[in-house]
């Protein structure tokens, strides 16, 4: 019943989220040059986007913004959390996470680092 509740919370916020403005990419340019980091921009674009657009707060909080350790964003893609949906290794291998949380670090950093340049 809970499951079902978070559902369709989840559908009802992704339609409520499809107008939401989008503001300036927050992050400095991200190299794509090395292409396990455009595979996991892939992987990021593809699952996480919709709710951390660019890494930034949307339904869900920014990820880009504080020091996660690795092995506890790979537990929450796993396991979800309230209105985050879990997700298997069928829906991403251990692989492509790999791939994603590698990402997910590169944009911390560009975040950090932009932040960092602001006068
Ligand atoms: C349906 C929307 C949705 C999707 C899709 C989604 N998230 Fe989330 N995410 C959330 C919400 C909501 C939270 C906050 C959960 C809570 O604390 O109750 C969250 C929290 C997180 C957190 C913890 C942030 C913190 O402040 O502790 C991480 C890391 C995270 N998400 C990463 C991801 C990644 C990586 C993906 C893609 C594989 C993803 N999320 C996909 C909605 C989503």
């Amino acid at each position: 019943m809970k499951n079902i509740l978070y559902t369709l919370t989840t559908i009802v916020l992704l339609f409520a989220c499809g107008t939401a403005k989008r503001g300036e990419p927050a992050f400095a340019a991200i190299p794509d040059s090395e292409p396990a980091i455009a595979q996991g921009r892939v992987v990021f674009d593809t699952f996480c986007n919709k709710c951390h657009p660019g890494g930034e707060a949307g339904l869900g909080p920014a990820i880009n913004n504080k020091p996660l350790p690795g092995f506890l964003m790979r537990f929450q893609v796993r396991h979800g959390l309230g209105v985050m949906p879990a997700f298997s290794e069928k829906a991403i291998s251990d692989d492509e996470l790999d791939i994603l949380i590698a990402y997910l670090k590169t944009m911390r950093k560009a975040k950090h680092d932009k932040d960092a340049q602001a006068p």
